[in-house]
C-alpha cells in the first residue's frame, strides 16, 4: 500500500505545500547565503510543491554526481545543480508521475537560467533501484528529502544507496524518526503515512538497518521536534514522537563500528566554500579552521578518505590504538559491576 498511497497522495491530494496537514514535509532550517541565492533560481511551481523536511545540502559540492532518490517537483534536484556547477550533475529518481510532470516541465527553463544543463529525471520505485539503470558506485553524493519514511523496504533503499555510492560517497539525506515502533494500523493510515508521520523509523531501527546495509557509523548533523498541529492526527499518535533529522553515512570500508582513538588529529585549512571559519562534519564534531582537533578514526576517515581531504592535514596515523574515544557515547563497561577489584583478593580463574 505504501507505494500506491504516496502516489496517490503527492500526486492527486495535495496541489501544493500550503494543503499539508501537519508540519512534518516542511524544512525549519534557515539556509545558507550561497543556498539562498540558488533558490531565486528555482522555478515557483518547482518550489510550490516542495515537501522537503530538512536542508540536504553537504558542503564541497563543486564537480560532484548527485543522486536525488525521491526528488518530487525537483527543487532540490534545482538547487543542488546549480551547487554542484557545471562539472557535476543531479539524476532525480521519483515513483509519482504528477511530480515528475512538473520537475521535468522546466528543465529547460532552469538550463536557460543556469547557462549549463546538468539534471535529469528518471521514473522508478527507489525500493527497486537495481531496476532503474544507475551503475553501481557511480555518485559522489546520495541526497533524500523526507521519502524514505514512506517506503515499505527501507533496508532494500539503504542497501542500493550503498551500492551506487562511490567509495568515500556520503548518502546525506532528511527524514522524519519516531522514538518508538509506530503500531501497524498506524502504518496503514493513508493521512498520516502520506504526511510522513506513521512510516518513520524508529531511530534505533534506522540505526540497526542502516549499519546493516554497509554504512558503519551513521553521524547525526542536525535534528529538531516535529509539532502535529492536526487534532485528528494528533489524537491517533499520541505517546509517540516525531523529529526531523539529517544524517550523513559514508561509504568507507573502514568504518569500524565505534569511535576508537588512536591518537589522531585534523587541522582544517578554511578552504571550503561556505565554510570558511567552520567545518561541521555532524552536530558533535563543529571543526574550527586553522586549530588541532582531536578525532577518532572513524571522523579521521570521514575526512581523510573522502572529497574533504584537500581541506585539511592529518596528524598521526592508525599505528597505536588508545582504547575507545573519550565522550564519543561508548563507555568501557568494565568496573560497573562493584563486584572485585585489584585488591579484594578475588580468585583469578
Ligand atoms: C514528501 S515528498 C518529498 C519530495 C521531495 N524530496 C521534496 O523535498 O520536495 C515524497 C516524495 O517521495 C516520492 N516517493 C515515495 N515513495 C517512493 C518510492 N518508493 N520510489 C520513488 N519515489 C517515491 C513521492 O512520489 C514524493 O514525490
Amino acid at each position: 500500500m505504501n507505494l500506491e498511497n504516496s502516489q496517490n497522495y503527492y500526486g492527486k491530494v495535495l496541489e501544493s505545500s500550503a494543503d499539508l496537514r501537519t508540519d512534518a514535509c516542511c524544512t525549519a532550517e534557515m539556509p545558507s547565503a550561497a543556498v539562498r541565492e540558488a533558490l531565486r533560481n528555482v522555478h515557483e511551481e518547482v518550489k510550490a510543491r516542495y515537501y522537503g523536511c530538512g536542508l540536504v545540502v553537504p558542503q564541497a559540492l563543486e564537480g560532484a554526481r548527485v543522486l536525488d532518490l525521491g526528488s518530487g517537483s525537483g527543487q532540490d534536484a534545482y538547487l543542488l545543480a546549480q551547487l554542484v556547477g557545471p562539472n557535476g550533475s543531479v539524476t532525480g529518481v521519483d515513483a509519482t508521475p504528477e511530480q515528475l510532470a512538473v520537475a521535468n516541465a522546466h528543465k529547460d527553463w532552469h538550463a536557460e537560467r543556469f547557462g549549463y544543463a546538468n539534471v535529469d529525471f528518471v521514473e522508478g520505485d527507489i525500493e527497486k533501484l537495481g531496476e532503474v539503470g544507475l551503475e553501481p558506485a557511480s555518485f559522489d553524493i546520495i541526497v533524500s528529502n523526507c521519502v524514505i519514511n514512506l517506503v515499505a523496504d527501507k533496508e532494500a533503499v539503504f542497501r542500493a544507496a550503498h551500492r551506487l555510492l562511490k567509495p568515500g560517497g556520503e548518502l546525506y539525506f532528511s527524514d522524519v524518526y519516531a522514538d518508538r515502533r509506530v503500531p501497524e494500523h498506524l502504518q496503514r493510515d493513508p493521512v498520516l503515512h502520506g504526511e510522513c508521520l506513521s512510516g518513520a523509523l524508529y531511530w534505533g531501527d534506522f540505526e540497526r538497518i542502516a549499519r546493516a546495509a554497509g554504512f558503519a557509523d551513521p553521524r547525526l548533523v542536525t535534528d529538531r521536534p516535529l509539532a502535529i498541529n492536526d487534532a485528528e492526527a494528533a489524537a491517533k499518535l499520541a505517546g509517540i514522537s516525531f523529529v526531523s533529522a539529517t544524517y550523513r553515512l559514508f561509504e568507507l570500508a573502514g568504518l569500524e563500528p565505534q569511535c576508537e582513538d588512536y591518537g589522531q588529529a585534523v587541522v582544517y585549512k578554511g578552504t571550503v566554500p561556505g565554510s570558511e571559519r567552520i567545518f561541521e562534519l555532524d552536530a558533535h564534531h563543529a571543526i574550527e579552521a586553522g586549530r588541532v582537533f582531536p578525532v577518532c578514526g572513524n571522523s579521521w576517515l570521514m575526512l581523510a578518505e573522502t572529497r574533504f581531504a584537500p581541506h585539511f592535514d592529518f596528524i598521526g596515523d592508525f599505528s597505536r590504538h588508545f582504547g575507545v574515544f573519550p565522550g564519543c557515547g561508548t563507555a568501557m563497561p568494565f568496573g560497573q559491576s562493584g563486584a572485585g577489584s585489584a585488591t579484594s583478593g578475588a580468585p583469578c580463574c
